[in-house]
């Protein structure tokens, strides 16, 4: 269903993916009103006032920043988190003004960039202080900044007896004005998230040690598990990608928040052909027809984030019934064996989503390839275009 009442930017993306999605014969759906009631799921289980980052790194995990980032504000994220400074940057260009923070570490030679874009950066050393208060001063700006500490994961964050002596810098400081202190989880999405609670434990010790001044510091440590499965992990924020993306952080084990995956993907067959018994489908030959039947060849293929890993393996719906996909997954194109079914080359076909009482998940696309949600949501953004629907 499409709604009439959005913004000329909304307005501009959807006709823009129509006549894309059109051109191209393969598109995502990218659903934003189930991107706002996972949204709202997410902060009826948080204690009142705690806020949320909506991480919209990697093209929001494929499902478009710009678009998401609107979206989620208006659902009453107060903070957009990115991974670069581009990805940030590309933000600002597109209007939005509110809080972006920078997740990862920010190469010497971005770091004016981020400044002029009035970035939040995350800092996790003493180096680190020096060159942005150094570039910053040099350019007569103030910089928020948040400090991270390692508490196991061991990538992006300082020891954890280190932060107290560098937040005490940071809170002195003319230049950078420390908005919060962070950790990330290694392992909460685990069953038994041990490691995970170790990792809580030190970084609210840390916390407590280190005795902020109350309301000013915004505490964040979770992740969309963290912010399912942990309630203590809450602090002031919470920092969520793949739940408000409708996918549970435990992989095909639904989660406890009703969540709904937005993201659907969709391809119009280029061509039906009748084969006999004996026909032999795509490269390396690895499926031959046993009976005669059809086969409906897609416009879609592991450049479009198919992975090759679902030749011979994965399901299409066609009309809601699961047909195979039957020889390898090329760069561009897929069959499918649509035996009897009637189609006609223009026909919609589901790849990604539900039909009636069948559905193709992204997590069963992760099983099929052996890997996780997130790979296969960012593999699919990199060139379908794409439809929003509010
Ligand atoms: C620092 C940080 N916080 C939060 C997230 C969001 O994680 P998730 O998508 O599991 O919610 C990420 C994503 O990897 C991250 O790198």
């Amino acid at each position: 269903m499409i709604e009439t009442n959005r913004t000329a930017y909304q307005r501009a993306v959807l006709k823009g993916g129509m006549e894309a999605a059109s051109m191209r014969g393969a598109w995502l759906g990218v659903d934003l009103v189930g991107l706002q009631e996972n949204l709202k799921a997410i902060k009826r289980s948080l204690a009142p006032g705690t806020r949320v980052m909506a991480v919209v790194k990697a093209d929001a995990y494929g499902h478009g920043a710009q678009a998401i980032a609107q979206a989620a504000l208006q659902s009453g994220a107060s903070h957009l988190g990115v991974a670069t400074v581009e990805e940030g940057m590309k933000l600002r260009r597109s209007g939005l003004d509110e809080p972006i923070m920078v997740l990862g570490l920010v190469p010497d030679a971005a770091i004016s960039h981020a400044i002029e874009a009035g970035l939040q950066l995350t800092i996790s050393s003493g180096r680190q202080i020096q060159m942005v208060e150094r570039i910053a001063a040099g350019l007569g700006k103030t910089v928020e900044v948040n400090l991270k500490v390692n508490t196991g994961m061991t990538r992006v964050g300082c020891e954890p007896h280190e932060a107290p002596a560098l937040m005490q810098y940071l809170l002195a400081s003319q230049i950078l004005h420390v908005i919060g202190i962070s950790s990330h989880f290694g392992t909460a999405e685990g069953k038994l998230p041990v490691d995970a609670e170790a990792q809580l434990a030190k970084f609210d010790k840390l916390v407590r040690r280190i005795g902020l001044p109350p309301g000013q510091i915004l505490r964040h440590i979770a992740n969309s598990a963290g912010a399912i499965y942990l309630p203590a992990s809450h602090f002031d924020m919470v920092r969520v990608g793949l739940a408000m993306y409708g996918h549970s952080p435990r992989g095909p084990e639904p989660s406890p928040i009703q969540l709904t995956p937005i993201l659907s993907l969709r391809a119009r067959i280029a061509q039906v052909k009748e084969v006999h018994a004996g026909a032999s489908v795509g490269y390396g030959a690895t499926w031959t027809a046993k009976q005669s039947t059809r086969l409906a060849l897609l416009p879609v293929g592991y450049a479009d984030g198919l992975p090759r890993s679902l030749s011979n393996r994965g399901q299409v719906l066609v009309r809601g019934t699961p047909c195979p996909i039957v020889g390898r997954v090329s760069m561009d194109q897929t069959v499918v064996d649509v035996g009897r079914t009637p189609v006609e080359p223009g026909e919609e076909v589901l790849l990604l989503g539900g039909h009636g009482d069948q559905s193709v998940s992204v997590e069963r696309w992760a099983e099929l390839d052996g890997t996780i949600s997130y790979e296969i949501l960012c593999g699919l953004g990199q060139r379908l275009p794409k439809m929003y629907y509010r």
